[in-house]
C-alpha cells in the first residue's frame, strides 16, 4: 500500500517511511550526502545540534529559514556543495522533527526530494507498505512536500490509499515542480530571507543518484548515509558520491 502523512506528526508504523521536505532539509540532506559528507546527524533542535559540534563535525540549520545564531551554514543545498568535515549535523524546524519521528516509527527510513526523485523511485520499487510523510511547513500541510508525495505516488506501482490519491491530484495542478514550489508558503520565508534562488535549486529533478537512508536512530538524533538507487550513472558536476 501507498500511503501519505501530509504532516510529520502523522507519521505511523510502516516498513518504509519516506520523508520529504522539499525546501529545504531533504534537498540538503540529499546534495549534503551526494557531495561527500559521510554521514547526516539530524538533530531535535537548534540546542541540541550545537551540543553535537565537534571537531570532524560542521553545524548547519535554520531559525526561520535563516542561519542559526553561531552555526557554520544555513539551510541552504548549495551551502553542501563543499564538504568541509565528514560529517554535517543539521537543525531545522520541520523536516528535522519529520526524520526523527519516522525513525522511531518505520522499519526503514529514507529521504526524498526532488533532486534524488529518480533514484527514490528506483529505491522504492517493488516495496510494499510505502508512507510518504510530508514535513509540512510550520506544522501545517505544504504544497511543495504533498506535491513531491503526489509524484512518488504516481511513480510506484500497487494500491493506494485516499490521501496518495488526493496527493496525486494535487501533483496535477502544477505544470512543473518549479510552480508548485514557487505556490508554497515556504516560499514566502525564503524570499523574506533574500533565499529565493534556493527555489530553483531544490526545483531540479533527479540531479543525483543518492538516496539518504537512516544508519542509526539515538536519542533525539537520526544518522543519514547515502544509500544508492542501483542506477549506474551519477549526473551532476561535482556530485558524484564514492559508495
Ligand atoms: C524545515 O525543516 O522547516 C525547512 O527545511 C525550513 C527551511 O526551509 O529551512
Amino acid at each position: 500500500m501507498i500511503d501519505v502523512a501530509f504532516l510529520g506528526a502523522d507519521v505511523r508504523p510502516a516498513a518504509t517511511a519516506v520523508v520529504i521536505d522539499v525546501l529545504r532539509a531533504s534537498s540538503t540532506i540529499t546534495l549534503a550526502l551526494a557531495s561527500g559528507y559521510e554521514r547526516v546527524l539530524i538533530a531535535g533542535d537548534i540546542d541540541a545540534a550545537r551540543a553535537l559540534g565537534a571537531p570532524g563535525r560542521v553545524l548547519a540549520g535554520e531559525v526561520n529559514c535563516a542561519r542559526a545564531p553561531g552555526f557554520d551554514l544555513g539551510n541552504s543545498p548549495e551551502e553542501t556543495l563543499e564538504p568541509r568535515a565528514p560529517e554535517l549535523v543539521l537543525a531545522t524546524t520541520n523536516g528535522a522533527p519529520a526524520i526523527l519521528a519516522a525513525a522511531a516509527a518505520a522499519d526503514e527510513v529514507l529521504v526524498a526530494s526532488l533532486l534524488n526523485f529518480a533514484a527514490v523511485c528506483e529505491r522504492l520499487a517493488g516495496a510494499e507498505d510505502v508512507l510518504l510523510v510530508c514535513a509540512g511547513t510550520d506544522g501545517r500541510a505544504s504544497i511543495e512536500d504533498v506535491y513531491l508525495a503526489g509524484r512518488l505516488s504516481a511513480a510506484l506501482d500497487g494500491p493506494r490509499t485516499d490521501a496518495a490519491q488526493i496527493a496525486e491530484f494535487v501533483a496535477t495542478a502544477y505544470p512543473s515542480a518549479r510552480d508548485a514550489l514557487e505556490a508554497s508558503a515556504g516560499a514566502v520565508g525564503l524570499r523574506r530571507e533574500g533565499l529565493e534562488s534556493d527555489l530553483a535549486f531544490c526545483a531540479q529533478e533527479s540531479i543525483v543518484e543518492v538516496v539518504p537512508r537512516l544508519s542509526e536512530a539515538r536519542e533525539r538524533i537520526a544518522v543519514l548515509t547515502a544509500a544508492e538507487s542501483g542506477r549506474p550513472t551519477a549526473v551532476g558536476p561535482g556530485l558524484q558520491h564514492e559508495s
